[in-house]
Order: C-alpha cells, then structure tokens, then sequence
C-alpha cells in the first residue's frame, strides 16, 4: 500500500550546517510530502520528487543497485546509499532527511565535489610487476588473489572517506592524509606477490597519513560492501609500519633488500 512520506531534503549550494545561519543563497532543508509505493528505496523518492514538484533538485546516480558508488548521502543523518535504503526501515509517520556527504565541498542540493579523492589516488604509485614480467605471464597463488579480493569489491562510494573524522570536520587534515578508501589500495597492493614499484608501508607512513587514523572503525561501519577495512586493511598495515621502525630483524631485514 502506497502512503504519503515526508520528505526533508537540502537545497542549495551552502553547508548543510545547523551551526550557520541557513539563507535561500546558502542553502536550507525544504519539507515536502511524497508519495511512496511498496519496495521502494530512497532514491525512488528523490527521483519522485523530481518529477513532480522539485525538477532542478541536482542527485548524482547511475546504477540503482549499490554497484557505482553515486548516490552517497545522508539519510536521518547516517552515511548511506540511497539506493540501497529501503522506505520499509522508516516508520510511515517519520520524516525521512536526506542531506549531501558532509566531508566534501557541496555543489548544490545532493551533489558534492569528490575530487579529493581522486586527487590522492593520482599519488598512489601505480602496480608494477618485476622487470622482465609481461602481461599475461603474471602468476600468484590463489591464497594471494583471495586475500586482497575483499579490497577489489570497493565502488568508490566514499562513504568511509565521508565518516572518517580525520577529514569529516578538518578539512586542514586533507593535504596530509588519504583516508580509508586510499589506504585498502596500499593494502592491497602491499599484499601483492608482484607488486615491485614501491615501499607500500612507507608510503602508507610517509604520504598518505595512516598515522592519523586511530582505528575507530566509523568506515567499516558505513561501507556497502562490508569491507573490513580497519581490521583486515588498516591495522595491517599500520602493524608492518611498526615492525619496520622498531622491530630489530624486520629493519635488519629491510636493510639488506627484504621486504
Ligand atoms: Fe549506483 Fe546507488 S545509484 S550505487
């Protein structure tokens, strides 16, 4: 059965800050009442919104089946896909706000600038295999393939870059650091049997800022592909940049040209 929803939706090119004053110029949350069918997600809403009342409400999406990573926002306040929130985990008399990612600059409505995190992929050295090893001749064991796979299900949503509180309110932490997204990539290639190009650990230490981050977990509670990010990435990795610096075997080791 069908019902009315209401709908509180951010409009405009300012913050979505309650701590601002919120103009018509900066932007301000709109109430609106929409129709809502059995099965229907999020994102259906929106699009219904558009169609009839709001036609230049600005929403990024593709897929509408949690596979592009672009229709990341906040819904009630919590990080989330919005075409994977399904109407049936609200309350039919609840009002359902949906806001853009907080992390990165708004450019209207829905609609954010992800720049940033295509800026630090662009410094993360590329997978380069052993000299001589073309494509094609690659081989690794499958125990190799299967234990990075999990970081290969990422779709770029940037949710865990959106709840990282090293960046979410300190926009001054972004030159220094790369966050959870960036750091499964380093993970995944530092378990890379033929990966040859770079120290991971090092620059994970040195460029990215893994440091910062004191494991709190807030990306793996968001991520919709339930990536184990801190555990099985971040930690790891943090792990190896120890045993580099204060392990005495492990930095004889590296001395003398193993990894
Ligand atoms: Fe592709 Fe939501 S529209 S993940």
């Amino acid at each position: 059965m069908g019902y009315q929803a209401k709908f509180r939706v951010w409009r405009g090119a300012g913050r979505p800050d309650e701590t601002i004053t919120a103009t018509e110029a900066d932007g301000a949350l709109h109430d609106y009442e929409v129709e809502v069918n059995e099965g229907e997600v999020v994102l259906d809403v929106i699009h219904r919104l558009q169609q009839t009342q709001t036609p230049d409400l600005a929403v990024r999406w593709n897929c509408k089946a949690g596979k592009c990573g672009s229709c990341s926002a906040e819904v009630n306040g919590k990080p989330r896909l919005m075409c994977m929130t399904r109407m049936s985990t609200f309350d039919e008399a609840e009002t359902v706000t949906v806001t853009p990612i907080r992390t990165f600059p708004l450019i209207r409505d829905l609609v954010t600038d992800v720049s940033y995190n295509y800026e630090k992929a662009r410094e993360m050295p590329a997978f380069a295999p052993p000299p001589g090893v073309e494509p094609g001749e690659y081989r690794m064991q499958q125990v190799d393939v299967e234990r990075s796979q999990e970081f290969r299900k990422c779709i770029e949503c940037f949710l865990c870059q959106n709840t990282c509180h090293v960046v979410r309110d300190h926009e001054e932490n972004k030159p220094e650091f790369s966050g959870p997204r960036l750091f499964i990539r380093a993970a995944e290639l530092d378990m890379h049997p033929l990966d040859d190009r770079a120290d991971r650990k090092e620059f994970a230490q040195a460029e990215q800022g893994i440091g910062y981050c004191n494991i709190t977990k807030c990306c793996s509670e968001v991520c919709p592909e339930h990536i184990h990010i801190t555990d099985n990435a971040i930690i790891p990795m943090k792990e190896r940049v120890v045993d580099r610096k204060y392990d005495p075997i492990t930095w004889l080791g590296s001395k003398i040209g193993r990894r």
